[in-house]
């Protein structure tokens, strides 16, 4: 098929293919370059410098952290803005020389909750050396597994949120595992707590009933965790604190134009292992945020704020996502779909049940969820409205359980029997108004590779022509709102690197979906963002190597050496719009 410069999509760039190797591949006339790695110093403290294998907590509290997730970017000026970057979870296998999982010192444990959280750091674009990051710039920050932050919400002070060392239950240290995030119309940004799970031990333990209950159905270990941090802080140890998990699973807040903000915790929008959020202004000037469940059979949710936008004022807009209505969504075999209120006190969600007020609906959301019928996914990754047509579109990234003995079989939205390759929804809101109660639904993509793959679905585009895709994760728009993916498990689906994908969403190539680029092996390509003039896209390769060892890594990535995760930055030659 001929690339003509006047295609309705503008893309028309030379798809790359899968690919194994140890490089990130890009088409002909574009580069990609390195713009920051874990350990990267932002502050102009003496000793910040980076040294594998010889690194303290203090240091990496200075440092860029670790596994790069979600990419965002604030325009602050001309050539100058903030990239916001999560550090989802750690590999200590890939960081620590000698790293002994039976035995983890608390040296090491420490120095991993330094390399979680979040950093913002200010960019700045030179003419002809492209995209640098800003040695102790003043908006530089690291949030990280310590970092105090305030509940809010119908959780905040609840019962099942006091600990022994915050015994008010208003004030969390730290965010762990934040996987994507979304910035506001108001600037801020909403970064999510995903698999938190993995960082508490001793359920088993627990007294209460009703709390082993919801730690279950949340998937908090019975006994040690993995990580073992429970060994060298009590706070991990359900059995001595069976409600410090209750304060993570949250959306967290904070405004990245002050570095000395105070983050906090949303409850009101409710508490699963969130993926990531993609906020929008409703007609009525309420704030709507759309979020997913990144679990096999649970949810994709939208709150919607009480409270209304103001443009005129940017800190009155802080307080929209304290209250507000909770919903999640029924997907039905018409191609309609109805949004779920959430609210104590309605229908099934009674004391009896457990959910004697909101703050119950908030901690346990997915229980609530459970009572009222949403549509079990497979798997609910990134959740974006796209601005070209206000469509919202969402990423189920796979489901190999979806219809295997003693799990739910397929319905209308989640098609495939052991869905490996994943699909994508669009929804049209009715009326084309965020918060109104219902929307219509159908697929873009159902995805895998067409020529091996039964079922694949490409929005009816002639499936020989376009470039195979599984298991997508993080999604973006390019300015004339084409779709951009971004993927987590080619290497278990194609035993190929994850890569970036571009597919149009309307017109002739509606569905056309090519690869832009190869990552490297292990590392997935977990999030992607466009600057504001779309020349420059940043791409984070998160634990590249991860499945290997020091001793025999699959990847040397980015240096040669040991791999970092690290965030790129890929521009065309010709300095012009990405993928045209
Ligand atoms: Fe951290 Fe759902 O990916
Ligand atoms: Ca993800
Ligand atoms: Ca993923
Ligand atoms: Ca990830």
């Amino acid at each position: 098929r001929a690339q003509s410069a006047g295609s309705s999509s503008g893309l028309n760039f030379t798809p790359v293919k899968l690919d194994g190797s140890d490089r990130i591949i890009v088409p002909p006339g574009y580069k990609s370059e390195i713009l920051i790695r874990w350990g990267d110093p932002l502050f102009l403290d003496p000793g910040t410098g980076f040294e594998f294998g010889k690194q303290t907590a203090a240091q990496q509290e200075r440092q860029f952290g670790y596994n790069c997730d979600y990419l965002g970017f604030i325009p602050l000026a001309k050539d100058r803005a903030l990239l916001i970057a999560n550090h989802e979870y750690t590999n200590p296998e890939l960081m620590f020389p000698g790293y002994d999982p039976e035995n983890p010192t608390k040296e090491q444990v420490d120095y991993e909750l330094a390399a979680h959280g979040v950093s913002v750091v200010h960019i700045e674009r030179h003419p002809m050396r492209g995209w640098r990051y800003t040695l102790g710039a003043w908006h530089n920050r690291r949030i990280t597994g310590t970092t105090p932050m305030r509940l809010t919400g119908p959780a905040a002070g609840h019962p099942w949120m006091r600990t022994s060392a915050d015994p008010a239950g208003y004030t969390v240290l730290g965010t762990l595992n934040n996987c994507s995030a979304g910035i506001t119309p108001w600037g801020t940004v909403l970064t999510c707590e995903e698999n938190f799970n993995q960082y508490f031990a001793n359920n088993d333990q627990v007294a209460d009933a009703a709390k082993k209950a919801a730690h279950k159905r949340y998937g908090l270990p019975g006994g040690a965790s993995e990580r073992k941090w429970e060994r060298f802080h009590k706070r991990f140890d359900l059995a001595q604190e069976p409600n410090e998990a209750f304060r993570f699973g949250w959306v967290v807040e904070f405004d990245p134009h002050d570095p000395g903000s105070l983050p906090r915790k949303h409850t009101a929008l409710g508490r699963f292992k969130h993926e990531a959020t993609s906020t929008v202004i409703a007609r009525d000037g309420r704030a709507v945020v759309y979020m997913g469940d990144d679990e096999r059979f649970d949810y994709v949710y939208k709150f919607v704020s009480d409270g209304k936008y103001d443009p005129n004022d940017r800190q009155a807009n802080f307080r929209l996502l304290e209250s507000g209505t909770l919903y999640a969504a029924k997907f039905k075999d018409d191609g309609t779909g109805e949004w779920i209120p959430l609210i104590a006190g309605q229908g099934k969600l009674t004391a009896a049940n457990g959910f004697a007020n909101q703050g119950d609906v908030c901690i346990k959301t997915r229980l609530a969820a459970d009572l009222v019928g949403a549509t079990r996914m497979d798997r609910p990754e990134d959740i974006e409205v796209n601005p070209a047509n206000g469509y919202i579109y969402a990423a189920m990234t796979n489901n190999s359980q979806r219809g295997t003995s003693g799990r739910p079989g397929t319905d209308a939205a989640n098609p495939r029997a052991e869905n490996r390759h994943g699909h994508i929804i669009e929804m049209m809101p009715a009326g084309g108004d965020h918060a109104a109660p219902t929307f219509q639904w159908r697929f873009l993509m159902l995805c895998g590779d067409p020529a091996k793959d039964k079922g694949t679905y490409f929005a009816g585009f002639d499936q020989s022509l376009v470039s195979p895709i599984s298991s997508p994760d993080n999604i973006t728009f390019d300015r004339r709102g084409n779709l951009w993916i971004s993927t987590d498990g080619q290497p278990s689906t194609f035993k190929k690197n994850d890569g970036v994908f571009a597919v149009p969403v309307a017109g002739p190539e509606r569905g056309y979906n090519r690869q832009f680029l190869s990552g490297v092996p292990g590392g997935e390509c977990a999030s992607l963002v466009f600057s504001d003039n779309d020349d420059t896209l940043f791409v984070s390769i998160q634990h590249p190597g991860e499945g290997s060892t020091l001793e025999n890594l699959t990847s040397n990535f980015p240096d040669g050496k040991e791999p970092r995760p690290t965030v790129i930055f890929v521009m065309k030659d010709d300095g012009g719009v990405i993928g045209s």
